[in-house]
């Protein structure tokens, strides 16, 4: 056999081989940041399963997937961070190398990010099969956190942390090790909505803007022991993951105070929850960014935290309450100190004195 057939071979069971990959991966591949394979056209693609699936694209237009790129909390940290990374997620229609045009960007996390295009729609399993005017492929994958993993956890980019990657968002494994690991996050945050025929899963994708949703993810509880210490409670409900997970920007604040006779404070204690990240000494003894603390409300772990009042509250009502928080980037690596954009006031009450 001469070399040239050798070769001619080699390259054929390379090219075989290629295609068999590719035949098996594709169909299966879950959605994630850009680039992922997409139309060419994802504004009128997007907009034809749209034209169709009306009750679920009006779902998906109300949803913070639609607003990913234009949400205003977004494009404040991107003008800090104007990174492709960034945009990958926030606008996987587009080529994160540029600012993507505003139609791109408009869309957001869109249909096609998550279903790809109409010659090859993504789908859960189903028991009984609908029959549909595109090709559905079904993956049971897609009916799984495999879902939502590649852009719902992620590592900072940050090349001191190249061979450790350090989690800027955990969500995945939180839900992984928790108690909730057997239902998927589809379970949680696609609730079957409507009636009959037209009974579907919900795109809404609300969660840290329904107040009523945080409110009912724990249940908290205040105790006063002795004069000036109180005792909250927090215990987890249906929550699949840390309270609160995903972006860093988000903790939970537990305040309380004692008041005097004409409302004024006589003492105050506060309590952040949420991960805290400061500088450690990597492999080589370099200074690198590392996790040093994580208190957040973890699935199944009721946590208790203690405020300490002093004597100045003795004889004092104390005002307690748990608030979630919502707080500007850049905070300050391993201080409280943070401008807070918005609250959700999660449990409150007074507690009078022994
Ligand atoms: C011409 C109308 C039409 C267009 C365009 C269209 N769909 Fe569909 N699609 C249907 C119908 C009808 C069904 C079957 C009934 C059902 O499941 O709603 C279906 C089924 C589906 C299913 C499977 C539902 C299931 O589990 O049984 C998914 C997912 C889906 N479409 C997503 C999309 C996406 C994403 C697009 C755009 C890329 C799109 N569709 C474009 C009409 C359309
Ligand atoms: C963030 C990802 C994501 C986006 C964006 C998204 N979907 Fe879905 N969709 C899913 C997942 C995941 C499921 C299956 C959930 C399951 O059954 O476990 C699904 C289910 C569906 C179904 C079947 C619903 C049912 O219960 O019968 C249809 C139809 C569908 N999507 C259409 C659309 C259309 C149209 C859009 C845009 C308007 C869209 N989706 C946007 C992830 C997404
Ligand atoms: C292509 C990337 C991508 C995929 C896939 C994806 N998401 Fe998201 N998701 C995002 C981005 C980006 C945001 C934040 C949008 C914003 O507010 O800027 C988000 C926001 C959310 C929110 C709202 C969070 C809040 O603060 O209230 C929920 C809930 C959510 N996603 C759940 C899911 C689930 C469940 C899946 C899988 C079925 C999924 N996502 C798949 C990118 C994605
Ligand atoms: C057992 C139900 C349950 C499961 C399973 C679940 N979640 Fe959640 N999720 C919640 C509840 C309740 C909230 C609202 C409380 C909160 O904000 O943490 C929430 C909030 C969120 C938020 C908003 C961030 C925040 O904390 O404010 C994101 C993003 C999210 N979930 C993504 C996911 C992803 C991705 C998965 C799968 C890996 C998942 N969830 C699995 C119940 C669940
Ligand atoms: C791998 C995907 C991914 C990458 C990369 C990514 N994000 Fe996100 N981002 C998300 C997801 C998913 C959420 C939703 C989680 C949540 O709301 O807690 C989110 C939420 C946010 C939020 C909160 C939005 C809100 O309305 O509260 C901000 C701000 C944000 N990202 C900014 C950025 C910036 C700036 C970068 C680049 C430095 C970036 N993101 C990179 C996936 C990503």
């Amino acid at each position: 056999m001469t070399s040239g057939r050798l070769v001619l071979l080699a390259t054929l069971a390379a090219g075989l081989l290629g295609l068999a990959a590719a035949q098996s991966a594709e169909p299966t591949r879950m959605p994630g940041p850009a680039p992922v394979p997409r139309t060419a056209h994802a504004v009128e693609e997007n907009a034809r399963c749209e034209g169709c699936h009306a009750d679920i694209a009006a779902e998906w237009r109300s949803s913070l997937h639609k607003k990913a790129h234009d949400d205003p909390a977004y494009r404040r940290a991107l003008a800090i961070e104007p990174l492709p990374f960034c945009r990958g997620c926030h606008a996987p229609e587009a080529d994160p190398m540029q600012d993507p045009p505003p139609e791109l960007g408009a869309l957001g996390v869109a249909c096609t990010s998550c279903h790809g295009d109409a010659s090859h729609v993504l789908a859960a399993p189903r028991k009984i099969e609908r029959s549909a005017p595109h090709p559905v492929v079904r993956a049971a994958d897609f009916a799984s956190a495999s879902a939502c993993a590649h852009c719902h956890e992620f590592s900072f980019p940050d090349p001191e942390r190249r061979f450790t990657p350090l989690f800027m968002q955990s969500t995945v494994s939180e839900h992984r090790a928790s108690p909730f690991a057997g239902a998927s996050c589809a379970e949680c945050h696609m609730p079957l909505v409507g009636e009959g025929a037209s009974k579907h899963r919900s795109h809404v994708f609300s969660a840290s803007r329904d107040p009523a949703l945080l409110r009912a993810s724990v249940r908290i509880t205040a105790t006063r022991r002795g004069a000036g210490t109180v005792a909250i409670h927090l215990e987890p409900l249906a929550v699949g993951h840390a309270f609160p997970t995903g972006d860093l920007f988000r903790r939970l604040a537990v305040h309380a105070e004692a008041v005097g006779p004409d409302q004024n404070v006589l003492a105050e204690d506060v309590r952040y929850l949420s991960r805290r990240f400061g500088r450690g000494k990597g492999r080589d003894g370099h200074s690198i960014k590392v996790l040093t603390g994580d208190d957040r409300v973890m699935p199944g772990a009721p946590s208790v935290i203690t405020l300490s009042l002093g004597e100045k509250a003795e004889g004092a009502p104390i005002l307690w309450q748990v608030a979630y928080e919502r707080v500007e980037h850049p905070i300050e690596e391993s201080s409280d100190q943070a401008v807070v954009e918005g609250e959700v006031v999660l449990a409150k009450g007074t507690l009078a004195p022994p």
